[in-house]
């Protein structure tokens, strides 16, 4: 099995009731490893050009406003299939479909504030992980 780096976002709903290490137990649990991780205010820049593939999606207004509402806690996470273990663990966007045990299910308040978010595919990971870290502030 292939070793991976996918990129996730712990959203604002998510550090406003101090889950940061709740969140993080699970993914450690699940055998990924944190191999960067910082605590940051996005600007209202940074979300639309993160989120620029929902631009013409009625929610994305919605989203920006939500993503730079509060604070959100930006990871690298790597392990064997890291992308499509990540998205295991988060379970569905929207949590009343979320799998039981998923951080989603566990935690998530709805399909727009729900918690986290996970790279898609390889190269939205190398992208979404650009966006934020440069190489050296990862270590694996
Ligand atoms: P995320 O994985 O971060 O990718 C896009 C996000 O858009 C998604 O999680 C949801 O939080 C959000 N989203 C998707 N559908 C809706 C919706 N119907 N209403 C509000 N937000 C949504």
């Amino acid at each position: 099995m292939a070793i991976e780096r996918t990129f996730s976002i712990i959203k604002p709903d998510a550090t406003a009731r101090n889950l940061t290490g709740a969140v993080n137990a699970m993914i450690e649990r699940a055998g990924l490893r944190i191999v960067a991780q910082k605590r940051v205010l996005i600007s209202r820049d940074q979300a639309e050009t993160f989120y620029a593939v929902h631009r013409q999606r009625p929610f994305f207004r919605e989203l920006v406003e939500f993503m730079i509402s509060g604070p959100v806690v930006v990871q690298v996470l790597e392990g064997e299939n890291a992308i499509a273990a990540y998205r295991d663990l988060m379970g569905a966007t929207d949590p009343a479909q979320a799998a039981p045990g998923t951080i989603r299910k566990v935690f998530a308040k709805s399909i727009g504030e729900n918690s986290v978010h996970g790279s898609d595919a390889a190269d939205t990971a190398g992208r979404e992980i650009a966006q934020f870290f440069a190489g050296n502030d990862i270590v694996g």
